[in-house]
């Protein structure tokens, strides 16, 4: 069904000391193609999530088993370097946070602890990048003020615009749109929708609505493991599974 994977688990467990969170994951993520992860609370979206780009590592007492595979190459393997696995795999949070710096700053950041020096070559990739999460428009203007003083749907596609300015791979998003209004939401969804051109999109969301809209291919976790997998259409309307067919139907979560 998926001719080619970009992130692929095996066999993927994890531990937060004794309480064991994954069971087993076996998910194969489609390239440039969104994929969404739903499920109720606590059911280990987030956790799923932060292994893709081994931020799961940075809490005390994790322990994990089996491979995470990003273009076939296993990233918990000895030698890799998380520093470069982090960059080509993003994370955008649910809560946007935008650096106490300027919009231009928040960009330029992660360029120049990148080692980039060229002044116009920055100011070009940050352009960019406004462009691409639409907010150039917006900005422009006001490129030296705090980030802090747009909206929040505005920092979270300065997030975005973050993310992209370093050239990752793979884009994970977690919840991205929990936190804001209705316009601000379907501004991200489109950009979604768009972005998927370039680039490979987990989402997580508690928005079934919204794994519809956005995703091609869905999974549904539940106490940890992956229940069902499959083409977004054909999950929401067919699922195989009596636990996703409550699920998606309101039942719980
Ligand atoms: N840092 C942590 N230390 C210990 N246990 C944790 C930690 N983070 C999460 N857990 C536990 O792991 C399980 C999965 O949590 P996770 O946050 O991945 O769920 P989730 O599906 O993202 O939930 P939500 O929809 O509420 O965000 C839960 O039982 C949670 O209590
Ligand atoms: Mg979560």
């Amino acid at each position: 069904m998926i001719t080619s994977p970009k992130v692929e688990t095996k066999n993927l467990n994890l531990y937060y000391t004794e309480n064991q969170v994954l069971h087993d994951v076996n998910i194969t993520i489609a390239e440039k193609k969104v994929t969404a992860l739903i499920g109720p609370s606590g059911c280990g979206k987030s956790t799923l999530l932060r292994c893709f780009n081994r931020l799961n590592e940075l809490i005390v007492g994790t322990r994990i088993e089996g491979e995470i595979l990003l273009d076939g190459k296993n990233i918990y393997q000895n030698g890799m370097d998380v520093v470069d696995i982090r960059r080509r795999v993003g994370l955008i949070f649910q809560k946007p946070n935008p650096f106490p710096k300027s919009i231009y700053d928040n960009i330029a950041f992660g360029l120049k602890i990148g080692g980039m020096k060229n002044k116009s070559r920055i100011s070009e990739i940050a352009e960019k990048s406004l462009i691409d999460t639409g907010l150039w428009e917006e900005v422009k203007d006001r490129l030296h003020t705090s980030a802090l003083d747009l909206s929040g749907g505005q920092q979270q596609r300065l997030c975005i615009a973050r993310a992209l300015a370093i050239e990752p791979e793979v884009i994970l998003m977690d919840e991205p749109t929990s936190a804001l209004d209705p316009a601000a939401t379907f501004k991200i969804e489109e950009l979604v929708t768009q972005l998927k051109n370039s680039y490979t999109i987990i989402i997580v969301t508690h928005n079934m609505q919204q794994a519809g809209r956005v995703s091609d291919f869905t999974g549904f976790l539940y106490l940890g493991k992956l229940i069902e997998f499959g083409n977004t259409n054909i999950l929401f309307t067919r699922p195989k599974e009596k636990l996703t067919e409550n699920y998606i139907s309101g039942r719980f979560g």
